[in-house]
């Protein structure tokens, strides 16, 4: 990282000392974790500068950058979090925040259209409000590690419509709250709702982020997917995604949230009974999505 045996105090400001000088300065940093980020973070910083050896244009441009992103937040719009998303980084974080063990259902990112409160439905709603889309039952047990259903569990759900959009991005075309839904599962810890078959859809792609992506050859699409948090007493929470198998995009998620693990198909049912139970015409479309919740005290 540093040449060994470099003053750079006495010496002054060297290339080759560079990130030791800026290291004595946070020497005296109260918080041992603070310290322990700002030490990290200008190692790797200086490294990342020496590496690339930016031109002074270069550099200049990275600020600008960053300037550019922070403007375009609002309450509505998080372009740093977008930022990170296809930077992997929410998708790393996850996965060092949830190393649940491996019988428990598969976590990854909460993303960005979680901004308003789930409104509470009853077991076999419809949370289709504009019917904007291909109708289909949405269905699953929430069961802990050892196969025990979850009576009550939580399931809270959230998605796009069957053009790509979520309700708080078209707050003049979609009715308020549509597609989002909280259910409580049943004494057997089944839950079951009639929704759409989401589509995949573009990240907010008209600002610096969407023009990174341009730059770089990346395209700024999602594979269909439901949001999924299910939480239930004793357990450690669970917010994922339900991915439609045969989506485009499911092999490169511009926001690299795809876990093989959480691909379902949309199948088919001719079942009258089924049908029946779920207060639909037959035959009709079901994804299952039955889920398994570490238990608190066996969490990795
Ligand atoms: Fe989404």
């Amino acid at each position: 990282m540093t040449t060994a045996g470099s003053a750079p105090r006495r010496g002054g400001f060297s290339e080759d000392g560079s990130a030791e000088i800026v290291l004595e300065s946070f020497a005296h940093t109260p918080d041992p974790r603070l310290k322990r980020l700002m030490t990290s973070f200008v190692e790797h910083l200086h490294a990342f500068v020496k590496d690339v050896e930016p031109t002074e244009e270069e550099w200049e441009q990275a600020i600008g950058f960053l300037t550019e992103v922070g403007h375009m937040c609002d309450a509505t719009r998080q372009e740093f979090v977008l930022l990170s998303d296809v930077l992997g980084v929410s998708a790393l974080v996850d996965a060092i925040n949830h190393r649940n063990p491996a019988a428990a259902t598969d976590s990854t990112v909460l993303g960005p259209f979680h901004m308003v409160e789930s409104p509470r439905r009853e077991l076999g709603s419809d949370i289709s409000l504009d019917h904007n889309g291909e109708p289909c039952v949405f269905a699953g047990q929430v069961r802990s590690f050892d196969g025990t259903p979850l009576p009550g569990a939580r399931v809270d759900v959230w998605q796009a419509n069957g053009a790509g959009f979520y309700d708080v991005q078209q707050p003049d075309v979609q009715p308020e709250r549509n597609l989002r839904g909280l259910f409580a599962a049943d004494d057997h810890g089944r839950f079951w709702l009639r929704t759409v078959v989401p589509r995949h859809y573009p990240i907010p792609d008209d600002g610096p982020v969407g023009r990174l992506l341009d730059a770089t050859g990346r395209h700024p699409n999602r594979p269909a997917h439901i949001h999924v948090i299910a939480e239930a007493d004793g357990h450690t929470p669970l917010t994922t995604h339900v991915f439609v198998e045969g989506s485009p995009y499911l092999d490169s998620d511009a926001v690299f949230g795809v876990k093989r693990s959480l691909i379902r198909p949309v199948t088919v049912i001719d079942d009258p009974l089924r049908a029946d139970h779920y207060d639909v015409s037959n035959p009709f479309k079901l994804i299952e999505f039955d889920i398994v919740l570490a238990p608190v005290t066996e969490r990795a």
